[in-house]
């Protein structure tokens, strides 16, 4: 299996770390428009290969989609991160002419490449490379709903003082300060949240990881790349161990929790075929009610690229 990841800043040259060093693929290519880098991050990557011990091998490349051609997964990380005080739609204008520059290129070389895209403002740019590619929709995957329950069960675990891994959780929404964490589809080791956690508590998690990207802008004055990275080889892993995976992705929306032509993050089964099913969860009123402000949210900032779109 061969995966692509554009962008070799931050975000993409961890996701093709995280690739390498746990054998998901046997061949990573990094690709950046910026003169060496990703050259030079994969031979890195390549030269840990025999201290950590893996075989996937590591190739960059400037700005040379032939390298990429007739990958299985293309992972699109390229385009600007959040600086302090940004949200992520300010990114819109340019992150979208670059985001549809790289499709036209992914796509031309690997036509039957399954696509995530990580840039930002996420949900938009997903829209962007379905547009752009005129794929199924099921092979044009946003990256954001894996992150955003990671940082929330992180959150939790510290809370409630176990690991990590004993905390599964789900997400609705846009990624972004619209996200519908679900308590109620939220269990420790099996527990309902709510019989470990306080209301008050919980509340106050749930803000945090609604501004968990935020939170660490501030910090580093650029946005966090190690839990993106990540984020996104769990994706392609799905993918191309053809695990059906359920997990929160990105996707345009059909009629599926009553919403059509949005592009919004709900849980899906993540195998070869990209997104095998759409899973709809049964909303109380409330809920119901903050996916809509999400998708109000998103409607607004898929108009503004509509209107870049149209300018151009
Ligand atoms: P970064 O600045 O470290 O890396 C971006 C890379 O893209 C740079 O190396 C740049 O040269 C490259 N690039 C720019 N234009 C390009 C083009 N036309 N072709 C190829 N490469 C190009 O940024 P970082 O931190 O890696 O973030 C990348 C994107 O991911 C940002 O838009 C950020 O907001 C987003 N992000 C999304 C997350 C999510 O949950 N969906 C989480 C974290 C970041
Ligand atoms: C994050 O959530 C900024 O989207 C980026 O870390």
């Amino acid at each position: 299996m061969k995966v692509t990841v554009v962008g070799a800043g931050n975000v993409g040259a961890t996701c093709a770390d995280v690739l390498a060093y746990r054998e998901i693929v046997n061949e990573v290519v990094l690709l950046d428009i910026k003169e060496g880098v990703a050259e030079g991050k994969a031979l890195d990557i390549w030269q840990k290969a025999p201290i950590t011990l893996y075989d996937t091998k590591t190739v960059g490349a400037t700005n040379d989609y032939s390298k990429t051609a007739n990958s299985d997964v293309v992972v699109i990380t390229s385009g600007l991160p959040r600086k302090p005080g940004m949200t992520r739609d300010d990114l819109i204008s340019v992150n979208a002419g670059i985001v549809q520059q790289v499709t036209e290129n992914v796509v031309k070389h690997s036509p039957n490449a399954i696509l995530i895209i990580v840039s930002n403002p996420l949900d938009v740019m997903t829209y962007c490379a379905h547009l752009t590619s005129k794929l199924h929709r099921n092979k044009v995957i946003g990256m954001a709903g894996i992150l955003d329950t990671a940082r929330y069960r992180a959150f939790l675990a510290d809370e409630i003082g176990c690991s990590p891994k004993e905390i599964q959780a789900m997400l609705l929404g846009g990624h972004g300060d619209t996200m519908v964490p679900l308590p109620r589809y939220t269990t420790v080791a099996g527990i309902p949240v709510t019989e470990l956690v306080s209301e008050e508590k919980l509340n106050a998690i749930i803000e945090r990881t609604k501004n968990g990207g935020g939170e660490l802008v501030k910090l580093m004055g650029t946005s966090a790349w190690y839990a993106p990275g990540a984020a996104a080889a769990q994706m392609v892993e799905a993918i191309v161990k053809d695990q059906k995976k359920i997990v929160p992705v990105c996707i345009k929306l059909e009629g599926e929790y009553g919403i059509n032509d949005c592009y919004l993050g709900v849980p899906v089964v993540l195998g070869k075929n990209g997104i095998e099913k759409v899973i709809e969860l049964k909303l109380n009123a409330e809920e119901k009610a903050l996916l809509e402000t999400s998708r109000k949210h998103v409607k607004e900032v898929m108009a503004v690229l509509d209107g870049l779109t149209a300018k151009a």
